[in-house]
């Protein structure tokens, strides 16, 4: 039996995979790091295993001896059935930060139809929608909860990279329900006065947010702290859904240079609400997370207190093998209180 915890993290290289190996390296000091991806020459000074993810035969080699795998190799619009199948089968729990629907849905299917599963699968451990599920247990006490409303505010000083990029600007101009995403933007005042836009963008929960035994629909939107730039997703939502997905990856990586020189008038500045709103859709309690810097360590951190959670042997014993929520890890006032550690604000309706 080995006493040393593995973990690897496929996508070390890239703008998440760091922060998450940066901060694993700081919440759990005493287990192995690797790193995985195409690139050896990109991995630094950490181990390195090469796992291509067009290349399932590279699969089995990179997982041997792994307790966790964390997959930040996004985007996530590849299809992630033998991964999560050769994670499942070789007792590898598998951990990602994917907010595209159709990569969760195909996620839970896999770990779903997995025979013998020895391991479980945690998909959209990240902001959205992992942290959103986790704080929305604030609100099980709630008589008249019709629904889940979310808004993220990005700051446009933070690191962009062509899959993030890409990440975002893919779902813009399609339909969503009722509404086009970024077609119509929408204004929300926050708790230090100022009003934000937002645009309406999918939110990516299977059957809504789960709070105790209920399902709520929730919808999401996201702006930017600069208005030129969600006005900008406006305009590109006229664009953007005539372009096949290569075709938006090339224009990504024109684009970014302009995105990189944009980030200079930028600020750090980040912010996530999650309010509880009635039938009526009258807000009746909310909670806004500020990141005055270091927002990206935020959508990083869901996976870590996964991979934390897991490598605690009390609470890897009661989790079933199969899909596993974020839920099931992390209580809501654990992760506050991360949050709250690491100095970024958090107000709540009193
Ligand atoms: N849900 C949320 O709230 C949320 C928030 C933030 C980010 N995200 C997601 O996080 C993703 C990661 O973004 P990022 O900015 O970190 O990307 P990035 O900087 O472009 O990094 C991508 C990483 O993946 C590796 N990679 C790319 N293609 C690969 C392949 N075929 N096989 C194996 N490894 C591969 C790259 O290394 P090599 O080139 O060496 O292979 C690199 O290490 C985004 O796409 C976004 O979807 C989600």
């Amino acid at each position: 039996m080995r006493e040393e915890k593995n973990i690897l993290v496929l996508g070390a290289s890239g703008t998440m995979g760091q922060r998450i190996v940066k901060l694993l390296a700081n919440e759990l000091p005493h287990a192995r790091l690797i790193a995985a991806s195409r690139n050896k020459n990109k991995a630094g000074d950490i181990e390195f295993r090469r796992l291509e993810l067009s290349d399932p035969g590279t699969f089995t080699a990179a997982l041997r001896n792994i307790d966790v795998l964390i997959h930040a190799a996004g985007p996530y619009d590849h299809d992630p059935t033998e991964l999560v199948s050769a994670c499942l089968s070789h007792g590898v729990y598998y951990i990602d930060l994917a907010e595209d629907l159709t990569f969760i849905s195909r996620v839970t299917e896999a770990a779903n139809n997995q025979v013998e599963p020895r391991a479980g699968a945690i998909t959209g451990c990240s902001t959205v929608p992992g942290l959103v599920s986790v704080l929305s247990q604030r609100f099980d006490k709630l008589e008249t909860l019709s629904a889940v409303r979310v808004y993220l505010n990005l700051g446009s000083r933070n690191a962009v990279s062509p899959g993030l990029f890409y990440s975002l600007l893919r779902p813009i101009g399609r339909r969503l329900n009722h509404v086009i995403c970024f077609r119509h933007l929408v204004q929300r005042i926050h708790q230090d006065g100022k009003r934000r836009r937002y645009g309406p963008y999918p939110a990516p929960f299977l059957d809504g947010v789960q709070i105790k035994n209920k399902y709520f629909p929730v919808t999401f939107h996201v702006g930017f702290d600069r208005h030129y730039l969600t006005l900008g997703l406006k305009l590109a939502s006229f664009l953007i859904p005539k372009l096949s997905n290569s075709a938006l990856k090339r224009l990504c990586r024109y684009v970014l240079p302009l995105a990189n020189a944009l980030r200079l008038l930028g600020t750090r500045e980040g912010h996530l609400v999650v309010e509880a709103i009635d039938s009526d859709a009258t807000v009746i309690d909310y909670l806004e997370i500020v990141a005055k810097d270091e927002g990206l360590d935020i959508p990083a951190a869901q996976a870590v207190w996964a991979t934390k959670a897991l490598l605690d042997q009390e609470k890897k014993t009661k989790t079933a093998p199969g899909p596993i929520n974020l839920n099931e890890l992390v209580t809501m006032e654990d992760a506050l209180e991360w949050i709250t550690r690491h100095g970024y604000a958090v107000y709540k309706r009193l």
